[in-house]
């Protein structure tokens, strides 16, 4: 066992899962399972005429579709969904799609109880969690609750196979991101270590390949099984430096979510490189590397993905405002937070500079 010398405390969330090629026939038989008769089918407006599929297999089990979803989980568009959902009578939501459409059907849940199923598109992880974050007047606020916690998540490796290459690589580094703060997490466990372990190893493997071959079913395989095991450790332990810096800038600067993600995630490896050994030791072996944040930066650099956060939208000028608000209200790091040393993390990221240790 990892870190033998540790207490923990680990609790398993509950919730099914189907994965393969070609699940989402499934579908009708998972909604047999839970008991319900009347789906209400959720999805942004983009991907509103995937659903049609969906609404096939369903017949009339499928009440009627909501396609308002949208990025950061807004109230209105929660109880515009409500009014949806009462005038159908649904009795369950089948959500189809990225993170926004997850935050909907959560969101649903937490108001209702009523069971949601998943069938994720990306590589996002929320499926496997039970956080709910909402936006109200601009202001974000973010909740946990058993209620939110998706009862039936259906991963159809086939629906993946059109998701850009690009798009690919930043939501996987994104994912990614989950199991690497789990293995340094304050409230870290060696189940939770050994799933991140695996998907770490999982997805940096498979985005490459997923960049020369998008429609390389195997190896999208392996990308979503990585990204299911990645919102696994997400649901089940805290977040540090990395979320908090990625908060902070998302918010100051309204960069986009998951590449930001990919941009900060070396460098937040490389400051907690010093206090972190067997999180270090578990990344290097996932990896196959001695130097776990240059891994990440090479790889960054090997798949395309932006690398600078002043390519991404943040201005020079911004470096300030964003060390002062990350120094406020720190989460729990297992290095502490150091003005400097911060400072000078944000400014490489920034410049798109390889991380530093220092
Ligand atoms: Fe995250």
């Amino acid at each position: 066992m990892p870190d033998a010398a540790r207490s923990f405390t680990y609790t398993a969330l509950p919730g099914r899962v189907v994965f393969g090629a070609g699940t989402l026939v499934r579908l009708p038989e998972e909604l047999e399972r839970l008991g319900r008769t009347r789906a209400l089918i959720l999805s942004t407006p983009q991907q509103a005429a995937q659903t049609r599929e969906i609404a096939a297999l369903l017949g009339e089990r499928a009440v009627g579709l909501f396609d308002g979803a949208a990025m950061h989980t807004p109230v209105e568009v929660t109880e515009r969904a409500m009014v949806t959902l009462r005038e159908l009578d649904a009795d369950c939501t089948v959500a189809f799609g990225g993170g926004s459409t997850t935050g909907l059907g959560k969101a649903i849940a937490l108001r209702t109880d009523l069971p949601q199923i998943c069938i994720p598109t990306t590589y996002a992880g929320s499926e496997m969690t039970p956080i709910l974050g909402e936006t109200a007047g601009g202001v974000k606020t973010t909740q946990r609750s058993g209620k939110v916690l998706p009862e039936t998540v259906i991963y159809d490796v086939d629906l993946t196979l059109t998701l850009p290459a690009s798009l690919s690589v930043t939501s996987g580094m994104n994912a990614m991101a989950h199991a690497v703060e789990a293995l340094y997490a304050e409230d870290r466990n060696p189940v939770i270590s050994m799933l991140a372990e695996a998907a770490v190893g999982a997805l940096a493997a498979a985005l490459p390949r997923i960049v020369e071959d998008p429609s390389d079913r195997a190896v999208r395989s392996d990308a979503l099984y990585g990204a299911w095991l990645c919102g696994t450790c997400l649901g089940a332990v805290g977040m540090a430096l990395h979320h908090k810096l990625c908060h902070v800038l998302g918010g100051l600067f309204d960069l986009p979510h998951a590449e930001t993600h990919t941009v900060v995630l070396p460098h937040a490896v490389a400051y907690n490189a010093s206090a972190a050994g067997e999180a270090m030791a578990a990344l290097a072996r996932a990896l196959q590397t001695d130097d776990p944040a240059r891994a990440l930066f090479d790889l960054a650099g090997r798949l395309g993905a932006p690398r600078a956060l002043k390519e991404i939208g943040m201005p020079r000028d911004g470096i300030g405002r964003a060390v002062e608000l990350a120094l406020k209200n720190p989460y729990w790091n297992p290095r502490p937070i150091e003005a400097e040393a911060i400072r000078s993390l944000i400014a490489r990221a920034w410049a798109g500079e390889a991380p530093s240790t220092a």
